[in-house]
């Protein structure tokens, strides 16, 4: 019998949390987890709208990858890296060649235990094998707390910083800010055009869209023998931008041309959480190195990685790469990573994305109608956000400083909190990461009457911010 009482008291009392200051820590209570629900210690579900942090791709607890995890801890506890174990070779196998053979460019993966750490992988490997020092990472990003990682966020007050509940003061951590070596590039933000233009079909000039040719003259700066690669989301979890396919094409063109790596972070769009395996796929262009973590594992224990291409596999042939990380393909986490993709292959979890994500996509586009402070949706599969706005016709955002913000004052004034704690009431979890973000992102598995039941949560949630619209 767990004493709450005494979890809650701990954990306020031991526990160096994030997100909240320590005097006014607040989370969830959680007993167990089933399905797509969160069980609280009184008994009551919340249906979790957010499968985690966008994380548990294939659902809670499947059987098949319990079973798999039982099996490992019988038979190791830890062995490193550079031993081999038959989980490692195959969640290897299985994503290089059965998930990403067809699409012909995948090399190799290395394992890794989080997706910042994929990322700061990727920037040394992209690194050794340009022998440039330069990483390009695009505004409104997201791509982990690491040094390398978290200084290329776009999001500042998600790069380590410190905010005061109650007034303005703040802190970066000092030094950690592109930390010397990353410079950020304009995101593809159609919906508020960063130069003005209202219609994203027309804001190409000499071919390229007016973003791109800020990219370009950023690495023009820089010098583009200087640049080592350019990180993307191709939809940011946080800042919601979806990338036109132009902007990836060209961007893609422009990388290549210049002998620069793309870094595809498909940390969170990855392992069909977009209806496809990765969300590159949609675009019709293949990365030289892509990033994975959360859905790899559907987040049931730490494991992420690292592809590189075919020509970044051969480099690496040829070298010693003195580099180490204990818990790297740990057998346990690796055991897990393969009944997890035999798991998403078997039941079809992917097409279901897509089938599942179509509904919700069409359910959301109708409260986009309805509502008021419905600004945008924007989304696939079941990777959605949603733009909340005190006015539709100008676009203005109920929280001015909208994805510059520096996370200071009263969070519940944030059109996204607001929504949460609305949405709660009706015993469904949504959020998101800025202020008048919303993200949507169920498991995998989510049925259609949950997704109904989200929905209703949130017409329910955008009917009271609605109130807060200009009228
Ligand atoms: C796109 C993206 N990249 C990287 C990360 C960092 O992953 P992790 O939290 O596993 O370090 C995240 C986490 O949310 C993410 O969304």
């Amino acid at each position: 019998m767990v004493d709450w009482e005494k979890v809650i008291e701990w954990d306020r009392k031991y526990y160096l949390g994030i997100k909240q200051a320590l005097r006014e820590w607040t989370p969830i209570p959680v007993a167990k987890v089933e399905g797509s629900y969160l069980v609280t210690p009184n008994g009551g579900r919340i249906l979790d709208f957010l499968s985690g942090l966008i994380s548990v791709n294939a659902g809670q607890r499947q059987p098949k990858v319990v079973e798999a995890i039982k099996e490992a801890l019988d038979r190791y506890g830890y062995v490193w890296e550079f031993m081999q174990t038959p989980y490692k070779s195959e969640a290897a196998k299985l994503i290089v060649e059965d998930v990403l053979g067809p699409d012909g460019w995948a090399g190799r993966v290395r394992f890794v235990n989080s997706g910042s750490e994929a990322n700061e992988e990727a920037f040394i490997l992209s690194r050794l094998y340009t022998n440039r020092p330069y990483i390009i990472a695009r505004e409104y990003a997201y791509h982990g707390w690491t040094t390398g990682a978290g200084s290329c966020c776009g999001l500042r007050w998600w790069r380590g910083s410190i905010a005061s509940p109650t007034t303005e003061e703040h802190r970066e951590v000092p030094g950690f800010q592109h930390g010397g070596f990353l410079v950020v590039a304009p995101a593809p933000h159609c919906y508020r055009c960063p130069y003005g233009y209202g219609d994203p079909k027309r804001c190409t000039v000499n071919g390229v869209r007016a973003c791109i040719n800020a990219l370009w003259r950023q690495i023009l700066g820089l010098g583009p023998q200087n640049v080592a690669a350019v990180i993307t989301e191709i939809i940011s979890g946080g800042g919601l931008i979806v990338s036109p396919k132009e902007w990836v094409r060209e961007l893609r063109e422009l990388t290549r041309k210049n002998g620069i790596l793309w870094i595809d972070d498909e940390v969170m769009t990855g392992f069909g959480r977009t209806g496809r395996w990765f969300c590159y796929q949609h675009y019709g262009v293949t990365p030289d190195v892509m990033t994975m973590g959360k859905g790899i594992v559907s987040s049931q224990l730490p494991a992420a990685g690292v592809v590189v291409s075919k020509e970044l596999a051969e480099f690496f042939e040829e070298y010693r790469w003195w580099h180490a990380n204990t818990y790297a393909a740990h057998p346990v986490s690796m055991a897990a990573v393969v009944a997890n993709i035999k798991l998403m292959m078997e039941e079809k979890l992917v097409e279901r994305a897509a089938e599942t994500g179509e509904y919700l996509g069409r359910r959301l586009r109708e409260l986009e109608r309805e509502h008021e402070c419905v600004g945008e949706v924007s989304g696939m599969g079941l990777f959605w956000g949603v733009e909340l706005v005190r006015d539709k016709e100008t676009k203005e955002p109920f929280f001015p400083e909208d994805r510059f913000t520096r996370g200071t004052g009263d969070l519940g004034r944030w059109a996204v909190n607001i929504v949460q704690a609305k949405a709660l009431e009706r015993g469904v979890l949504v959020g998101g990461f800025a202020p008048n973000c919303l993200r949507i992102g169920p498991a995998l598995t989510v049925t259609r009457e949950e997704v109904d039941r989200g929905v209703e949560a949130l017409d329910y949630a955008f009917t009271e911010l609605d109130k807060l619209c200009r009228a």
